[in-house]
């Protein structure tokens, strides 16, 4: 037997009330009540539209607004109780508005669907949120830049395949991750620009009758235009795909720089110490210290990775236009948004709190040969071909992994058992600073270059 239960909105078509696990099933209100705010906004510029075009009196769009700021009242102090009968968002509010301000009430949607109205409400409700993400982004590159000019000429081993390849400076490490952390930034501008169209009078797919204004509830609401197709408008999700897409992206490089962060904070590598208040401890090893902040937005990765993919799916194959289907697309885009939001806070609280621990750095760099191409390079400036040099090189690194030394360690007379063109002044090239030194190009990683690169992030930054 099935349950029945009473539905509102649409009754003069239907002969029995909607089963009750259908109408559990097909609400979105559970979720799309956070939609609260836009559905508003976009119905006082619809109301205000209408009033304007002559289909409703001064009075109506009066009482109409007064009754919608009730209602946001309302939902700001949590004093509604949204009903799964009245199926989503925009059904609540209306009904609720009708109960309020009655017959007028009825009228709001005039000229209007509701598939044009949650067209409307995501695209306004993604916007502020990416604005929000923005201004959390550019706090996060801030952090990154300031940690490279203070740590402009502090070396690390530089990797490749995680063996200790060159020396490094630790700011010019930094600003490889503001360098994504930019192209995630622009991505994201990218998005914002291209979903800010009003989709507001496509109705539910074909446009409306009634003499609407488009530009001005675009323009009422922000919108840089009127979108061009109504059958597009009530159907594109591409804006949602768009934002995962950028978030995938930033929460990729997020994840990366987690997993760097995790394995300097190690006793084995111990390039930084991350504060106590980003870290938790073990219920069992008194010892451990967890790196648990950076490990979680390494993990969060993946489920804004699924959000991707689960929009990508939902809008495969659908035909034009609306489709209920699209009723799918707030969940994964909800996650996303918290997700990306609390992922770029905690990194923009932590990165500014780090600090590193330059010495222990600077013995790393010491240990693994890091200057064994700089003293190729040296050999190649006397007149050595390069791949002779690069086997005078591995003989000379074999002879240091018996003896223990670095290449800085050894002494003129044990170099030159590899090649007599080496002279005392190969020791400027053999040390750490004098590797990153000579590095000193746009886009390298000499001190001075760093700091360079630190003015022009800087101006990057200003001109948002
Ligand atoms: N709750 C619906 C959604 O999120 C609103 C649009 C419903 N339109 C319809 N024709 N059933 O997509």
């Amino acid at each position: 037997m099935t349950e029945k239960t009473e539905s509102t909105m649409w009754g003069g078509r239907f002969s029995e009330p909607t089963d009750a696990f259908v109408e559990r099933f097909t609400a979105s209100i559970q979720f799309d009540k956070r939609l609260f705010h836009h559905d508003i906004n976009g119905s006082i510029a619809h109301a205000t539209m209408l009033n304007q075009a002559g289909v409703l009196s001064d009075q109506e769009l009066n009482d109409i607004k007064i009754g919608l700021e009730e209602i946001r009242q309302d939902a700001i102090n949590g004093n509604i109780e949204w009903s799964i009968a009245l199926e989503d968002i925009h059904m609540n509010i209306e009904k609720r508005l009708t109960d309020k301000i009655g017959v007028t009430g009825k009228k709001l949607h005039t000229g209007r669907s509701r598939n044009d109205q949650v067209a409307t409400d995501i695209r306004l409700y993604l916007r502020d949120e990416i604005d929000i993400i923005a201004a959390e982004l550019s706090r996060l590159q801030l952090a990154v830049i300031g940690q490279a000019e203070k740590n402009n000429a502090a070396i690390m081993p530089g990797f490749t395949h995680l063996q200790t390849a060159q020396p490094v400076t630790f700011g010019h490490h930094m600003l490889a991750w503001n360098e994504m952390l930019e192209r995630d930034f622009s991505r994201l501008a990218d998005c914002r620009a291209r979903m800010n169209q009003s989709p507001l009078g496509a109705a539910a797919l074909a446009g409306t009758t009634y003499p609407i204004n488009r530009e001005l509830t675009a323009e009422l609401l922000g919108f840089d235009k009127p979108t061009e197709n109504s059958l597009d408008s009530v159907s594109d999700r591409d804006f949602a795909i768009e934002f995962n897409a950028f978030a995938s992206i930033l929460l990729m490089h997020l994840s990366r720089f987690s997993e760097e962060l995790i394995l300097w904070t190690s006793a084995q590598f111990n390039f930084i110490d991350l504060p106590d208040r980003f870290c938790t401890g073990s219920s069992i090893m008194p010892q451990k210290k967890n790196p648990d902040v950076p490990e979680l937005v390494r993990g969060k990765s993946g489920r804004v990775f699924g959000n991707l993919m689960s929009l990508l799916v939902l809008m495969k194959s659908q035909p034009l236009a609306y489709n209920k289907d699209n009723q799918e697309d707030k969940e994964p885009l909800f996650d996303s948004i918290d997700t990306v939001k609390d992922c770029v806070k905690a990194f923009a609280d932590m990165i500014p709190a780090i600090d590193i621990k330059a010495e222990s750095m600077y013995e790393a760099a010491k240990r693994g040969f890091s200057t064994a191409t700089d003293l190729a390079d040296y050999l190649v400036t006397k007149g050595m071909p390069f791949r002779d040099a690069h086997e005078v090189v591995g003989e000379s690194v074999a002879y240091g992994i018996k003896t223990e030394k670095d290449l800085s360690e050894m002494s003129l007379e044990e170099l030159q058992q590899f090649s007599d063109i080496i002279k005392d002044d190969v020791f400027e090239v053999l040390t750490l600073e004098g590797s990153v030194s000579a590095r000193s190009h746009i886009g390298g990683t000499a001190p001075a270059q760093v700091l360079q690169a630190v003015e022009r992030a800087k101006a990057e930054l200003l001109k948002r």
